[in-house]
């Protein structure tokens, strides 16, 4: 089995030489050894390391069941969650199937993702939605306090529990949490909802491949043992060799620290699918978090091309030269799925593109032209490009995407100096908030009460 990504770097060549990125390795040898010898910061959440492989088959197979009995007696399906729990499921239905998912699915649920913002109308918009219709929730949080998917979850709780009574509720509300601890769990076994469990070891960011991603990828009808198998692969893949100039995965994360040394601020993941622009959103997740801390990290942005070449363009190839491009390509669509570009008479070739179609180009064939004319283009504009060329579309493709970006995570933060599995900084907002909102401290607490006479002073 050949790798389902390989990094070109064509575009590179200009900014980093071979010899450099192969001075990398002791800096990556370290890495790769905090996380094998499970010595490094942060390494009791490297359970996400062996997943592919060490999961819990029975859950496994109970998700497969859930999935099967949510597609049969539901119209919708809600997925509550923010952040790492939300972000991978919804990539995957939308990179596997499609962003336009919920108009062209034929015998599955609508999807729609709840939880992940506090907003008024969204919820109504939802709640409209879901008038007349059969319900399926799945809430999902691992602390099970996180204010956004609570309020949803407590939402959506009434809303079928009115409709279909408690009896009725519970056999439509599943429930993926910590396996003993938190307010989900003690709910979910006082109501007794089906839970699955988000593994101690495995941060949100990092918990795609269990049931957080796994049951509303199910539901949508993509084989979840087929994304397993390609994750799988990648983990064995960049088992085979530590050689950061062999290996892509370290590669990758050597050379992002590397320009990130040489003054970059700003790394812009690039997709020519639209299909991509969800992963790139859990990618940003991910790193963003992960590296962000201690006054470092490269600041993780997104783009879909062409699309955003007509907005975000100009600043690219022009502005500030403080970013690089990490591109996925897909390789090309298949036959049947490409559309041809019509020829028209001479006399309606108004928009002069007869010269396109008389060659017998493709729409993909020529998106496949944008992004070289693109990458060439910002490259003379001082912006370097890691490509990286996905083999396809599949389900064994997006797990294998999701363990590469995942370990080259761990190993670039690691070689950043930073601990790539905490997020003390998300903490700040949230304080403020309960403080603002009237929560109470806990007996012998006065912090938030403190924060609440510090904010009033205008600190
Ligand atoms: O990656 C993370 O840890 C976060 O994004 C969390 O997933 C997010 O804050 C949601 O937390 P929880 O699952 O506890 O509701």
């Amino acid at each position: 089995m050949s790798a389902r990504i390989k990094l070109n770097d064509k575009y590179l060549e200009k900014f980093i030489s071979k010899e450099a990125i192969a001075a990398m390795q002791p800096e990556v040898d370290k890495a790769i050894g905090y996380i094998r010898n499970r010595n490094g910061l942060g390494s009791h959440m490297l359970g996400w390391v062996d997943l592919p492989v060490k999961y819990d088959k029975n859950e496994f197979a109970r998700i497969k069941v859930a999935a099967a009995k949510i597609r049969r007696s539901c119209e919708i399906f809600i997925v509550i969650g923010i952040g790492g729990s939300y972000l991978g499921a919804r990539a995957a239905i939308e990179f596997i199937k499609s962003p336009l998912y919920n108009n062209l699915k034929k015998d599955t649920p609508d999807i729609y993702f709840s939880g992940n913002n506090i907003s008024a109308q969204s919820m109504s918009e939802i709640q409209a939605l879901c008038a007349g219709r059969d319900i399926c929730v799945n809430v999902v949080s691992k602390s099970g306090t996180t204010t956004e998917p609570a309020i949803a979850f407590r939402i959506f709780r009434e809303m079928l529990e009115n409709k279909y009574g408690e009896a009725g509720a519970r056999e439509r509300i599943f429930v993926t949490t910590d396996k003993e601890r938190g307010a989900l769990k003690t709910l979910a076994d006082e109501k007794g909802y089906e839970t699955f469990v988000v593994p101690n070891d495995v941060g949100g960011r990092y918990s795609v491949l269990t049931a957080v991603g796994l049951l509303p990828i199910a539901v949508s009808g993509a084989d979840i043992s087929a994304l397993m198998t390609g994750a799988a692969e990648a983990r064995k893949e960049y088992s085979k060799t530590d050689d950061v100039t062999n290996n892509d995965c370290f590669k990758y994360a050597a050379i992002r620290n590397m320009l990130h040394r040489g003054g970059k601020a700003i790394e812009l993941m690039v997709g020519y699918e639209p299909a991509l622009a969800v992963t790139a959103e859990w990618w940003k997740q991910l790193y963003g978090e992960s590296e962000g801390k201690d006054g470092k990290a490269l600041f993780p942005a997104a783009v879909v091309f062409t699309t955003d070449l007509h907005s975000l363009g100009q600043i690219i190839q022009q502005g500030t030269h403080n970013l690089f491009e990490t591109v996925i390509k897909l390789a090309p669509v298949a036959f049947e799925d490409d559309i041809s570009i019509p020829m028209v008479d001479d006399e309606q070739n108004l928009d002069d593109l007869n010269y396109i179609a008389n060659q017998g180009l493709t729409m993909d064939a020529v998106n496949a032209i944008a992004y070289e004319a693109t990458a060439v283009a910002h490259n003379q504009g001082g912006v370097p490009n890691v490509v990286l060329e996905l083999a396809g579309k599949t389900e064994a493709d997006f797990g294998y995407l999701v363990y590469f970006f995942e370990l080259a995570c761990a190993v670039s933060g690691y070689i950043l100096g930073v601990n790539p599995f905490d997020q003390p900084g998300v903490e700040a907002y949230k304080q403020n908030m309960f403080a603002l909102l009237g929560k109470a401290d806990k007996p012998g607490e006065t912090k938030l009460e403190d924060i609440r006479k510090a904010l009033r002073k205008g600190k």
